[in-house]
């Protein structure tokens, strides 16, 4: 599931969902824009309604956490409550691995973002391109069999239909799905596209799944089931 956006106002409490994962799910699995300011407060909120959760906890963080320029801060809460975040590194539980980045955006397909031109623009390239090197890292390290990349931005189109086609190039890169299709994937799981759609192939044929929490699932809950 992604995308809980929790605010520091505490209106929306994530226990009973919580709950109700623990007993359908093994592991949970959060793709990013876990808080919607980046505010340590709606962190430690949300750390707090994960109590509530009794299996392991694996994510990403969202453009969104970084909004007010307290990543460290976040990031410290959500690792202090037992979350394995990934940052570009993978984890194994229960003969799963997870390799898990943010991502970037940047476009897809012949139309993503070319190195060309202004400094502001190549930095852009450049953030996208870090970001596709840091999955190829934490996917090097998984030694299972059974292997799921967990990001937040959208590693193909397929799964950012339903938004408007003006933006597309900020939900995702075609550089991860390149990355990913070099290496043997069960499946991936991101969000950041709230409009967008459910599920999709990489053009190697990973499974993907935009896991959204506002997208509609064949759970007809917010969040995703998937059997690796
Ligand atoms: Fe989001
Ligand atoms: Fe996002």
């Amino acid at each position: 599931m992604g995308d809980l956006h929790v605010k520091e106002t505490g209106t929306a409490s994530f226990k009973d969902l919580f709950t109700e994962i623990s007993q359908a799910a093994d592991i949970l699995v959060l793709t990013g824009d876990l808080t919607d300011l980046g505010k340590p407060k709606e962190a430690e909120l949300l750390a707090a309604d994960l109590r509530a959760c009794t299996i392991p906890v694996v994510a990403v963080l969202g453009n969104h956490d970084y909004e007010c320029g307290h990543v460290e801060e976040v990031t410290a809460i959500f690792k202090d409550a037992g979350v394995h975040l990934l940052e570009g590194q993978a984890v194994e539980i229960n003969g799963v691995g997870f390799a898990g980045v943010k991502g970037f955006a940047g476009g897809f397909g012949r139309y993503m973002l070319g190195s060309f031109g202004e400094p502001a623009i190549k930095a852009m390239v450049a953030e996208s391109v870090e970001e596709t090197m840091r999955l190829e890292n934490a996917l090097r390290q998984v030694r299972s069999e059974r292997a799921m990349v967990v990001l937040h931005y959208a590693p193909i189109p397929d799964t950012v239909v339903g938004e408007p086609q003006e933006i597309y190039a900020f939900l995702g890169s075609s550089r991860l799905a390149e990355t990913i299709d070099r290496f043997p994937v069960s499946a991936v799981v991101h969000g950041h596209a709230h409009r967008g759609t459910y599920e999709g192939r990489t053009p190697g044929g990973a499974p993907v799944y935009n896991v959204a929490s506002h997208i509609e699932k064949p759970t007809g809950r917010p969040y995703a089931l998937l059997d690796l």
